[in-house]
């Protein structure tokens, strides 16, 4: 039996492709390579050496994974594939739902035809919109602000239907806060298409002397130093805490549940600054800037669900995520392209 990852050569799919290999699953990954390369597949098999099945197909494309569920025997998904950034999805909802809302439907259709009632959903803390902090399970969800955090909103709804109408379905939706770092070993990290929007990769790539300058957005909020507060948690924890759904929905079949996966710690912008140059050695130049509309001032897990039903714990730290963030960046200047 065969775990599907579609996305599964993405930045977080790829760090769960290598927890699943170590951990003795047999892996299957559907990836269309809109922001990945299928080198990192090859990277992977570097990193655990055991073979992993590679499938170059788009979640919409219903035939393909027909192929895909019949050449093999799928147990459970992870499903991370998707779009992800905020501002293309204001320019381009209709990609965005069309992506990642068509494509999750008929992931969940062929899944049904094949009689696998298993998954796993790649959510996210957006989901929670305006709530207090900490953000818990249990607030109501959906008071979105663009696009992509809706598409991960409506899919959790989905989700939450397909449950209701049939009860074998065992669903896990994890609230990723986030990510950041890199697997130790420095082969596979986070490689965005152009300028990064999220801040750790504007970090590594000022650090390397790729850009320029990192501008803070907006050191003027009700914040301890003024700037933003956010819940980083190292990917390779994230990855793990994915075969802890896997084995809550194998314990606990039958059943829909969310999870916030963060470490419950609030940064700002500049602690991650300063403990990335701590970590690294290296000067991250930077000025202060307007606030990005659309910014929260700061959000961070209640983790508690997680520790207790999951048995989840994030384990590394942030001189961690910042220390494996730049070994895969140095080792890698210009990502997975060949210098
Ligand atoms: P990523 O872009 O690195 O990985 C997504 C992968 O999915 C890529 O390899 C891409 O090529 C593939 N893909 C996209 N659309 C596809 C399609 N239609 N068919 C097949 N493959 C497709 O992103 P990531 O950071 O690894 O994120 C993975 C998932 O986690 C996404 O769903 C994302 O929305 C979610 N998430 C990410 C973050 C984050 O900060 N990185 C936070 C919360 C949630
Ligand atoms: C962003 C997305 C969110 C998504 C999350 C994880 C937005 C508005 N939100 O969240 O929906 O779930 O990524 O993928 O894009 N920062 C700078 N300078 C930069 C980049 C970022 O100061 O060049 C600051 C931001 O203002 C923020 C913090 O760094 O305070 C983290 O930013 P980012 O990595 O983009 O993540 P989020 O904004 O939390």
């Amino acid at each position: 039996m065969a775990i599907l990852v579609t996305g599964g050569a993405g930045y977080i799919g790829s760090h769960t492709c290598v927890e699943l290999l170590n951990a003795g699953y047999e892996v299957v990954v559907c990836d269309n390579y809109c922001n990945s390369v299928p080198e990192v597949l090859e990277r992977i098999k570097q990193i655990t050496n055991k073979n992993i099945a590679g499938y170059d197909c788009d979640i919409r494309n219903r035939a393909g994974l027909e192929k895909i569920f019949s050449e093999n025997s799928i147990e459970a998904v992870i499903h991370f594939a998707g779009l992800k950034a905020v501002g293309e999805s204001t320019r381009e909802p209709i990609m965005y739902y069309d992506n990642n809302i068509s494509g999750t439907v008929t992931l969940l259709d062929v899944m049904k035809e094949y009689n696998c009632k298993s998954i796993v959903f790649s959510s996210s803390a957006t989901v929670y919109g305006n709530n207090p902090i900490p953000y818990e399970e249990t607030m109501v969800t959906g008071d979105v602000s663009n696009p992509y955090g809706r598409t991960k909103h409506f899919i959790e709804q989905i989700l939450g239907d397909v449950y209701v109408s049939d009860n074998e379905w065992s669903i896990s939706l994890l609230r990723y806060f986030n990510p950041i770092g890199a697997h130790e070993s420095g082969l596979i990290g986070e490689d965005p298409n152009g300028i990064p929007n999220n801040l750790m990769p504007y970090i590594s790539r000022v650090a390397i002397g790729k850009l320029p300058q990192l501008t803070v957005f907006g050191g003027d909020y009700d914040t301890k130093d003024g700037t933003c507060i956010r819940d980083y948690i190292h990917v390779v924890d994230l990855a793990k805490a994915h075969l802890c759904a896997l084995n809550k929905l194998k314990s606990d079949p039958h059943s829909i549940d969310a999870y916030n996966i963060g470490t419950g710690i609030g940064y700002s912008v500049l602690d991650i600054i300063n403990a990335f140059e701590d970590a690294t050695g290296q000067k991250v130049n930077y000025k202060i800037g307007e606030r990005r509309a659309g910014d929260l001032p700061a959000f961070y897990a209640n983790p508690k669900k997680a520790n207790e039903v999951l048995g989840w714990h994030a384990e590394r730290n942030l001189h961690d995520m910042c220390e494996d963030t730049w070994r895969f960046q140095k080792n890698n200047p210009n990502g997975y392209k060949k210098d």
